[in-house]
């Protein structure tokens, strides 16, 4: 059966630590220009509903290494034709589809009509992408210590609280949402997931209290991509919620800031924070490309090294 990596539970607990491990190796090959063209031949579609940097840059960059090739189209899916028939259409030119929309549901129905992988690249629903290198940067800076660290993402409780709290099934850490009340993200996804990891997922009103000790302080912006148009009453709701230095100091004194980018400087963080020695925000940033390969490797079916 052809795998997609939709969201962060498409794959077993094994799964996500090998390819974790399998990102980190395909970065050691890169940093001694050791060759690793596995996927030759191999061409992905991306298609791209909303803007991007980081995802659409290092998805085609790591097509390239790997030795494949990358078709873009900037579109709106289901405008021009229905969602299935886009689908019908890319399995018979292409070995993958990476798509980042608008709806969640669309990207649902583009792995449902392929009979190709289907990578989310960022719906309004979920980000595991941006989480999975963000795991990896963690797991380089903290080691094995990762698996007991207490993160605690401050903001909105968004498409990337979601998928760190979906990683919560594969991981042992600890996560606070420290947020205004009504931002509390998906009720029956984080229902869920409480209910399977319990105490191990948190919410926080108080700022404060939240971010007390812990070893990750995460933020994004406060209206994601599509929400724009709410931006001014947003605006006030989260500015209590900026993570500037006076909050870092409530964190562990070494905390990690983390942010998926891009940021809005002034708003969600202070400049000085996000340019201090504590934060590993371009670490996350170069590490989108390592994973990614592994994901798109792991999905073509590709097993070229012997990692387990
Ligand atoms: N973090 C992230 O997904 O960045 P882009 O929106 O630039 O792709
Ligand atoms: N929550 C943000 C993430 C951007 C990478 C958005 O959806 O716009």
């Amino acid at each position: 059966m052809v795998k997609d990596f939709i969201s962060l539970l498409d794959f077993s607990s094994p799964e996500i630590h090998r390819m974790l491990r399998l990102a980190h190796e395909l970065k050691t090959l890169q940093k001694k220009s050791l060759p690793h063209r596995w996927l030759r031949g191999k061409t992905q579609a991306l298609i791209f509903e909303k803007p991007s940097l980081r995802t659409k840059m290092t998805f085609q960059i790591g097509m390239f290494h790997l030795g494949g090739e990358t078709l873009v189209m900037d579109m709106k899916l289901g405008e021009r034709e229905a969602v299935p028939d886009v689908a019908k259409n890319l399995e018979r030119w292409v070995d993958l589809i990476v798509a980042r929309v608008y709806d969640h549901r669309d990207l649902i129905c583009l792995a449902q009509n392929a009979r190709i992988p289907v990578i989310n690249a960022l719906s309004n629903l979920l980000h595991p992408c941006q989480i999975m290198a963000d795991i990896m940067t963690l797991q380089e800076k903290m080691g094995e210590n990762f698996d007991n660290c207490t993160i605690a993402f401050v903001g909105d409780g968004n498409n990337v609280f979601h998928s760190w709290a979906e990683a919560l099934y594969h991981f042992n850490f600890s996560l606070r949402l420290v947020c205004p009340e009504g931002y509390t993200g998906d009720v029956n996804l984080v229902q869920s997931i409480k209910q399977k990891v319990g105490e191990r997922l948190l919410i926080f009103h108080d700022i404060k209290e939240g971010v007390k000790n812990v070893d990750v302080v995460y933020t994004d912006v406060w209206a994601s991509m599509g929400q724009e148009h709410e931006m001014e009453k947003r605006e006030k709701i989260f500015a209590p919620y900026q993570v500037n230095k006076e909050l870092m100091s409530l964190a562990k004194p070494n905390a990690f800031f983390m942010h998926c980018l891009p940021a809005h400087r002034g708003m969600e963080v202070t400049s000085e924070v996000i340019d201090s020695s504590q934060s590993v925000v371009y670490d996350q940033a170069e590490n989108r490309l390592h994973i990614q390969k592994a994901i798109m490797v792991t999905l073509l079916g590709y097993n070229p090294i012997n990692i387990n």
